[in-house]
Order: structure tokens, then sequence, then C-alpha cells
């Protein structure tokens, strides 16, 4: 590297580029670099202006054959331009924003009310579910549960909405449901045209039923989800910057495999990497670290037996990302927080160091977050949820039972469909606040969830659903669960096309 070429690439390392006639200037005037490295430049540019008072002063004499090594000014200035491609990536062009929609969670302090409360959440995720359910065309005559047994005197279809209080198969392969609301009961006998929509009914999620009325049983025609709706059109942002998608990252376990953080960290420090270049935003939905006592035996499995360690790990993984990127981190099942959702977000006694990063984010399990709502664009909206409920739903849909975890998009369409992030009680802990936290009452842009290690991407009504990969191996825990560790893979999306891509950097 010649005298110039290091004068420039110590003025990019400090965060000042040069002016094309600032380089004459000092190439005709013999300025020596220890006098251009005093100068005060606020403005991030050098230009001829600064130089013009350092004409004539001490050590401008002298220096000639230094100065010829130079080169033209056009070389000058590609030399500039690779440069500046080197040291700046395009998301730093752009400011990030970041706003995090959190749960309830009362600091994290479980409540000891009674009964009550948990009544009042499930009355307010029928409300909510029925109104979304009333709006479908199908369902627009919906009658309570109380009224039906005037429907007798009715001729043709009556429709009702309600809560699946049981779900149960007779001997002959048909389904009878229990639905209520909070003027009565109904048992739901499922006719033959509606039977392949009741293998996916789950108990304690709110439905639509169109059917007929003996005074006894209403024979079901047609099954109706509260689902979301057809877009209108695809939300992008206007700036060429992308997000990054990963979870399940289990610091401290003994399958922890360094080669993909290694690999994951020289990709997203590569300004010379366009994709990574263009990345403004990394969420990480939880399982950051292995945790302590998760499951039976699991000392044997860990690598970092201490809770503080495992999460000191995860500190140096964040300290090793670009600051120019925002990264938002929810909890799951193994971290330091309750179980219960909604999960509080990681305490800062834990992570006092990314507390102290202005460029993260620390999120509820589950929350909405926006990212890049700029100049009065609405940005993307993403949904980040651990995913803790879905091994017990996928369980309970036939349809997708056996191939559901190794394609956990399945489960995630399904969950859109009901508009509920864990509907059955019990497949997850769920703390009762008088607003059911896990109703997915926004539809997002994009549905970002983990905790199966499987990977799986998909587009449904315009929503794109990521269930991202792991750092961690297969355990034996996971085969004792039934899950199957697809590692490594990293889900980037950019946010002005909306297109996404899938890198390797296990296998690939
Ligand atoms: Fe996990």
């Amino acid at each position: 590297m010649d005298a110039v070429q290091k004068l420039i690439q110590d003025l990019m390392e400090r965060g000042i580029l040069i002016e094309p006639s600032a380089f004459d200037f000092i190439k005709q005037h013999n300025i020596p670099p220890d006098k251009i490295y005093s100068l005060k430049i606020e403005e991030g540019v050098l230009t001829r202006k600064h130089l013009e008072p350092l004409i004539g002063g001490v050590g401008c004499e002298g220096r000639r054959d230094e100065n010829e090594n130079m080169g033209n000014t056009s070389n000058l200035l590609a030399f500039v331009e690779i440069v500046r491609k080197k040291k700046r990536a395009i998301a730093e062009e752009y400011d990030f924003s970041v706003v995090v929609e959190n749960k309830e969670t009362n600091n994290g302090e479980i409540s000891q009310k009674g009964v009550e409360i948990f009544v009042e959440m499930f009355k307010d995720r029928y409300e909510r579910l029925r109104d979304l359910l009333v709006q479908r065309a199908e369902l627009r005559n919906a009658i309570s549960i109380g009224r039906l047994k005037d429907a007798r005197n009715l001729e043709g279809e009556v429709v009702v909405i309600g809560l699946v209080r049981t779900k149960t198969k007779t001997k002959s392969g048909s389904y009878i449901l229990e639905l209520e609301d909070p003027t009565g009961v109904v048992s739901v006998f499922v006719r033959e045209e509606a039977s392949k929509l009741a293998e996916y009914v789950v108990e304690d999620e709110v439905i639509g039923v169109r059917g007929t009325f003996n005074g006894n049983f209403l024979y079901a025609s047609n099954i109706v989800f509260p689902d979301i709706p057809i877009p209108t059109g695809v939300n992008k942002v206007k700036d060429p910057v992308a997000a990054v998608f990963i979870s399940d990252l289990h610091y401290g376990s003994k399958q922890f495999i360094v080669d993909i953080e290694r690999r994951f960290l020289r990709w997203i420090n590569d300004k010379n990497d366009e994709l990574a270049s263009k990345v403004k935003y990394i969420f990480i939905a939880g399982d950051l670290v292995d945790g302590i006592g998760i499951y039976p035996e699991q000392e044997d499995d860990l690598l970092i037996k201490d809770i503080y360690n495992q999460y000191e790990l995860l500190e140096r993984f964040i300290e090793r990302i670009p600051e120019h990127i925002a990264v938002v981190l929810c909890p799951g099942n193994h971290d330091a927080v309750r179980s219960a959702e909604p999960q509080p977000p990681i305490p800062k006694d834990f992570v006092p160091n990314l507390y102290s990063m202005s460029n993260i984010f620390m999120a509820t399990n589950p929350a909405y977050v926006r990212i890049h709502a700029m100049d009065g664009e609405k940005g993307v909206l993403v949904l980040m949820y651990h995913g803790y409920s879905f091994t017990s739903m996928i369980d309970a849909m036939t349809p997708i039972r056996k191939h559901g975890t190794t394609h956990p998009q399945y489960v995630m369409r399904e969950i859109l469909k009901k508009r509920h992030l864990a509907p059955t009680y019990g497949c997850v802990i769920q703390v009762p606040y008088p607003k059911d936290q896990l109703v997915i009452d926004k539809v997002p842009d994009i549905f970002h969830t983990g905790d199966l290690h499987s990977h799986g991407v998909d587009n449904y009504k315009g929503v794109t659903l990521i269930s991202s990969s792991t750092f961690q191996g297969q355990t034996a825990f996971m085969d004792r669960v039934g899950h199957v560790a697809n590692p490594g893979k990293i889900t980037v999306v950019e946010l002005n096309t909306r297109d996404v891509r899938v890198l390797d950097f296990y296998g690939g």
C-alpha cells in the first residue's frame, strides 16, 4: 500500500471521505499526512477548503518522491470507491426504526386471582374472534346458541359461533363437537361434507358452524375459521434493507454448533456481501440459551452449567453483530423467565450488556414488532412467537400430524386461520389476563417462530411464514419428543421487495 492509499484508508476508517479536488491539492502541494490527520473535519468529508490553510507550512517540502507514487486522480477515485464499498455496508446508509408492542406480563409476576379471570379471558377470546367471524359472508346471519330452540320453527340452515368445548370422534369416524357461547351449549354432528374441516378443529378455539338443527343436534354442513383476509397489497419499504430471522441458539448446550455461529458472524460482518450488507434488522425468536433444569437430566447435555455464563456467550455473539443492525430478542421455553405465556422479556440481570446497547430491543413472547416505519410509511409488522404450542397443535390436527414437525409452515397456516397462537387450554401454560394476550388480533406481514428446530418458509395470504432453524444439533431430548433438528438455516427477507432468501451455514 503506497502513502496515499494508506492515507485514504486511515481517513476512511475514521469515517472521513475525501473530495477529488482535495486529492489534487494534496498532490500539488505535497502536504504530509500528519498535517491532514490534525485537521478537524466535522462533516465527514475532507475538502480543498480544509487544506488551503496548510499551504506553506513547515513540512510541506522535500516529499516529492513519495507524492509521485500517489498516481493520478482517476486511479485515486477508483481506489476510494473500492475502499468505500469495503467499509460501508448498504444498511449503514439508513437509520433503523423498531417499535416493540409487548404483551401484558406484569413484569413476570403471576396474578393469584381465581377462576373468574380465566372466565373473563375466555369471554374476551370468544367476543373478539366472534367479531372477526361475523364479518365472513357465510356467517352473517349468526344467532346465539340460546336462540337455537327457536330455530326448530325456522326452515333451512342456521348459523352459530362458539368456542369448541369438546371434540370427539365416533366409531364410524364422524366428529361430534360441543360448541358453547355465553348463552348456551349445543352438540354439533359434523356431516360428511364438513368432516375434512373438522379434522383441523381443536378444543377451545372459536369457530362458526352452518347447518340444520333438529332440537337436539346441529347437523353441520360447513365449519368456518376466523382466518385472515385476502390481502389488498403487500407491505414493503422504500429503502434497500433486509431482515434476518433466526432462533433457538441454545448457548451452553454441548450440541451448540460453533461453526454455524462462526459462519454467521463472518457473513453478517462481510460488507462486500451484498445481501449481508443490506441487513438492518435481526430477529431471534427465543431459546437464546439452553437453560438449566428445563427437562430431566438436562445437566448431562450442558457444556455450560451456569445460566449467567450461558447468557454471557449470547452477549459475546450479539456484540459481534455490527451495531448499525437492530437486534430484537424474545424468550423461549429454555430461557430464564417463566415458561407461562406471555413470557416477559429476558431480565437485565442476565444480559446487562445488551441492555446498555442502543441497537438491542427486548421483546415479550409473543410480541408484535413494527420495523422500518419511516417517512410516513407503515413499515413491516412482524409477529414474533417462540412456538411452544405448535407440538401439541400439530398432534391435534390429523392432516398435519405426520409431517408437521418437519414442515412447521403447515401448523403456522392453521394458527393464522384460528387467529390464536395457542388455542387449546394446556397446550401452553397461559397466564390469564382480562384480555386474551394470545389472540392474533392484527394480521402481520411476517410471522416468525422457532421451537421445532426444523426450518420452514411459506406464504399464506400475503403473510411470510418463517419457522427458524437452530444453532444446535440433535439432542437426546429432541429424539424423545420427536423433533428433528435442521440446523444452520438463516432466513433473510429483503424488505423493499419482500423476497425471501435462505442461507445454509451448516450443510451448504
Ligand atoms: Fe429450542
